[in-house]
């Protein structure tokens, strides 16, 4: 990996599970430990392990290997660096020789070539998303898998020689050691992710490796709501707690546990109305938060504040760490106003894992983007004991299911998720024309690439005069979409030419199909930020595709539908009417926890109906499909 690219964040230490210890009927629980070298998904394997039912904690990558000792299992996760570079993190040696069943996954795989004797190299060409892998040996934590199995790389380095004992088990085109064993030590390494959903066979992979540690599966998320109402009922003591609520189901879900451990007299809700809500959203939020038992509720309307702020701004963290720390002024505001004294109150936030992890949260992760609960002045009332997050240890999907063991109805535990900064994130913002360099020449190369593909040949190509965020290696990536235009309906084909394209492009981390007019040669950008103008421009259009998806029965079907605005405008053969120079881009995506997400395959006609109703909204001429999955987009734009 290239050396600018080694760069590690100095983000707070990795939060743990719990502190506490956790105790199972008989006992202390058997553990896995993963060990954490700053990839996006360390967290998320720890999470699999726990949902095959094992009790498992993160520690640091570089841990000494006396720490190691009471586990019955080490993963070492992924990262963003070079295990060739000096100052990456590296592991304590000795735990190769614990004796206990070792598993490396990404950079782990690396490492664990790097440490033993073997040798890394860049790959020729970077792998972002599905890759098919071939199994030539299935045994061990591969036992059961089928000879050919899809999996999702994220990489630029790979394993060139396997250290002295180990043998090579699988292989993808572009990647001839993509697994290795040393059977007599049970160490079993993958340069795939098994931990996502999108690696179909990870699940029997893991499932494989905690067999073979023998750990026995006495974790749930009932013990989960059970330690940590007992944990939320040490920390607040006799005060009462603040919790910052939207309506959504991860702060439904902490009002719940809270609700739980201390009473939900003892609760007071504030929300605050940022401005980029949904069209309607902070009335139905009223209800539904009444519905559940959120008795004590104070309504904020910031809007007015929020323009003004993000008045002339335009990179998306600088959007994000205004609307963050605009909010923490805000809720002190209120509070004070309220008389809150501090001695007496405790503030909570629904926080989930995919928030902290993301803005680098963790020791040796990349900031990918900055969620506006974990902007610094949050994180120094964190860092201060001021804040309890009951769920910041848990993904979505462990969320859900405590939210149904909590009682929540089924509405509101299957809600879309709705990130915290609202349409300010899917509203972006130019202060002009931005193009990658030489974009005439890549155009020429991207499309040269299509003609060659397998896929429709003739479609057209254009860049976006756009950036968004990605994420692609675990590291953070700010670069233009690509957009391919033509006649096509080919889902599948499509999917593969967007992975093609942006593993062989670096400029490019998202691609999008054309939907209407039919000809995206000439576009024009102009100087945008966000106003109340644009916000209701977006609110229509949202609730123009939400009301559709319901009304097309694909509501559930699709995890989250992000409706993009953006300041581009495409002409038409009647050349750009005046006030039209927006797109619209739809992302819907299927995903589980967020951490990876593939782009949904809308039914055509379901589409051309979706394309019908939007078109006539005054203000839009363009309108795209993003079909980038999971890396290497994100599921927002910014
Ligand atoms: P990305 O765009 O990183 O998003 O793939 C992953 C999930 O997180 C949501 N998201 C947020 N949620 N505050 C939140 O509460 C935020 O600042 C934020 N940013 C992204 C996003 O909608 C998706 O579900």
């Amino acid at each position: 990996m290239a050396e600018e690219l080694n760069k590690v964040s100095q983000g707070v230490a990795t939060p743990r599970f719990s502190d506490r210890p956790v105790r199972s009927a008989t006992g202390l629980m058997d553990k896995i430990v993963v060990l954490d070298f700053g990839g996006q998904y360390a967290h998320l394997i720890a999470n699999r392990i726990r949902r095959l039912g094992v009790y498992s904690e993160i520690k640091d990558g570089d841990v000494p290997v006396d720490e190691l000792r009471n586990y019955k299992g080490i993963i070492l996760s992924g990262g963003p660096a070079s295990v060739s570079a000096p100052d990456s993190v590296k592991c304590d040696p000795r735990l190769y020789e614990l004796g206990v069943p070792v598993l490396g996954i990404c950079y782990g795989h690396q490492l664990t070539a790097h440490t033993l004797g073997g040798e890394i190299d860049k790959g020729h060409v970077r792998e972002y998303g599905s890759a098919v892998v071939k199994f030539s040996e299935r045994k061990g934590i591969f036992e059961g898998v089928e000879e050919s199995e899809d999996a999702w790389m994220s990489h630029f380095d790979q394993v060139v020689k396997a250290p002295e004992g180990f043998e090579v088990i699988a292989s993808t085109q572009d990647c001839p050691i993509a697994g290795m064993a040393n059977y007599e030590k049970n160490i079993f390494t993958v340069q795939f992710h098994p931990e996502v959903t999108h690696t179909p066979c990870g699940k029997l992979i893991l499932e494989n490796f905690v067999m073979l540690t023998g750990a026995k599966r006495e974790w749930s998320i009932d013990s989960y709501i059970q330690n940590i109402t007992a944990e939320i009922k040490e920390k607040v003591g006799s005060r009462k707690v603040f919790l910052l609520v939207s309506g959504g189901v991860d702060s439904t879900v902490a009002f719940l546990l809270i609700a739980k451990a201390i009473g939900q007299e003892n609760v007071y809700g504030l929300y605050v109305d940022i401005g980029f809500m949904r069209l309607n959203e902070t009335k139905q939020v009223e209800e539904s938060l009444k519905k559940v038992g959120v008795s004590n509720l104070h309504v904020y309307d910031a809007g007015d504040e929020y323009f003004a702020a993000l008045e002339g701004v335009y990179a998306p963290e600088k959007k994000r760490e205004i609307i963050g720390d605009l909010f923490i002024d805000i809720q002190r505001k209120v509070s004070e106003k309220l008389n809150l004294n501090p001695e007496e109150w405790i503030i909570a936030q629904g926080t989930i894992y995919p928030d902290t992890i993301e803005t680098g949260g963790t020791k040796h992760a990349d900031t990918i983007k900055t969620h506006h609960n974990r902007v610094e002045k949050m994180q120094k009332l964190i860092n201060e004991g001021k804040v309890i997050e009951p769920i910041s240890q848990l993904y979505k999907d462990e969320v859900r299911l405590a939210g149904e063991r909590l009682g929540l109805a089924s509405e509101m535990v299957w809600r879309h998720p709705f990130p915290g900064p609202g349409l300010a994130v899917r509203c972006l913002c130019a202060e002009k024309e931005d193009y990658p360099e030489n974009v005439g020449e890549l155009e020429g190369r991207i499309s040269e690439a299509v003609s060659s593909s397998k896929m429709a040949s003739d479609l057209k190509v254009k860049i976006l005069p756009i950036r968004s965020v990605g994420v692609q290696g675990d590291e953070r990536t700010y670069a233009h979409p690509v957009c391919v235009y033509g006649n096509v309906n080919d889902w599948n084909g499509l999917g593969q030419l967007s992975t093609q394209l942006t593993n062989q492009f670096p400029e490019v981390n998202r691609v999008l199909l054309g939907l209407s007019p039919t000809d995206f040669s000439v576009l024009s950008t102009q100087n945008s930020y966000l106003t109340r103008e644009r916000i209701s421009l977006l609110q229509q259009a949202d609730k123009i595709v939400m009301d559709f998806i319901v009304e097309a029965g694909i509501d559930r079907d699709i995890w989250q539908f992000p409706t993009v605005l953006l300041p581009v405008g495409v002409p038409s053969k009647a050349g750009l009417r005046g006030g039209e120079g927006e797109s619209i881009v739809l992302r819907p995506v299927e995903s589980e926890e967020a951490m990876t997400a593939n782009f949904y395959q809308m039914e055509f006609d379901k589409l051309r109906e979706l394309v019908k109703r939007l078109a006539g909204l005054h203000g839009v001429s363009g309108i795209f499909y993003d079909i980038t999955n999971k890396p290497p987009g994100t599921i927002e734009w910014e």
